[in-house]
């Protein structure tokens, strides 16, 4: 497995790949990798003849106060997972590789990046969008694969890769999650053991609505209502949001029918955690 660093180098390789008639999957990553990337990986390994794993803590899509600096990294334990995992490249560049000196070029979309998660975090996915184009352009990939916990982003990218003709597969993996349902996210690092207890709440609201909606209920109100009560229970818990939205547009329903997404977003003292279902009603 190699290690790249350098834009140039990766663009070389990729083309080199592709020149070769090889597939090449990329998971895009921030690192400090759990059972939920390597979930990735392995799924890339069964499409791809050639598997580059980015990580990269991406500046732009964090904004003032949030975690860009603690979050955490462990390059050399990553490296190894990846290794074992499948993957044959490593791509880690700096941040002065993505945005040298006079950077000014973001790729933005409007309308979905304002609900949801973007109504709480402006910019993040700007940072989000532009740093994914740019691996994109650099690893040339002919698939990519994202996780289904970060739903709203496997939007806004399916989003782009059809508005910039990019060509590129994106396959969403379905979320790993802990025995008591919590969703794998190197955020969880973050929580104190009572708000670890309580983050198991988020799943246990999810698995509510759905049953809820086996069980006949339609009303978004009513179900959004039953979640708010269970997950404010928790001591430790503060809600961003809980939404059930369509899964194209993200607009709020008031009575759920088709692809509907149940999303929320709760803080756990430093921890901002989401989770979400997709129900075909
Ligand atoms: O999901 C993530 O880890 C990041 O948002 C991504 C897609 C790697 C872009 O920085």
């Amino acid at each position: 497995m190699r290690i790249i660093k350098q834009v140039q180098q990766m663009q070389k390789l990729a083309k080199q790949t592709r020149t070769k008639g090889l597939k090449i999957g990329l998971i895009p990553t921030m690192g400090f990798l759990h059972e939920g990337h390597l979930s990735l990986i392995r799924l890339a390994r069964k499409e791809a003849d050639f598997i580059v794993v980015s990580i990269f803590v991406n500046p732009t899509q964090f904004g003032p106060g949030e975690d860009y600096q603690a979050y955490p990294r462990d390059l050399q334990r990553d490296c190894r997972l990846i290794g074992q995992n499948g993957g044959d490249v490593v791509f880690v560049p700096s941040s002065e590789e993505i945005y040298p000196e006079g950077y000014c070029t973001f790729v933005e979309l409007e309308g979905i990046t304002r609900k949801l998660c973007g109504a709480f975090r402006p910019t993040h996915f700007r940072g989000v969008a532009t740093v994914v184009t740019k691996l994109f352009y650099i690893v040339k990939p002919h698939f990519a694969v994202f996780g289904q916990k970060d739903a709203q982003q496997a939007i806004v990218i399916k989003r782009l890769v059809k508005d910039l003709n990019f060509g590129i597969k994106i396959i969403v993996a379905p979320t790993v999650r802990e025995s008591d349902g919590l969703a794998m996210s190197s955020r969880n690092l973050y929580l104190s053991e009572q708000e670890r207890e309580d983050a198991s709440v988020l799943y246990k609201s999810l698995q509510g609505a759905k049953s809820m909606v086996e069980a006949g209920e339609r009303s978004a109100s009513r179900i959004i209502v039953t979640m708010e009560k269970m997950i404010s229970e928790k001591p430790t818990a503060q809600i961003d949001y809980i939404a059930a939205v369509d899964d194209q547009q993200l607009e709020p329903l008031e009575q759920l029918s088709g692809e509907v997404l149940i999303a929320v977003a709760v803080r756990f003292g430093r921890a901002r955690l989401i989770d979400n279902i997709i129900l075909s009603v």
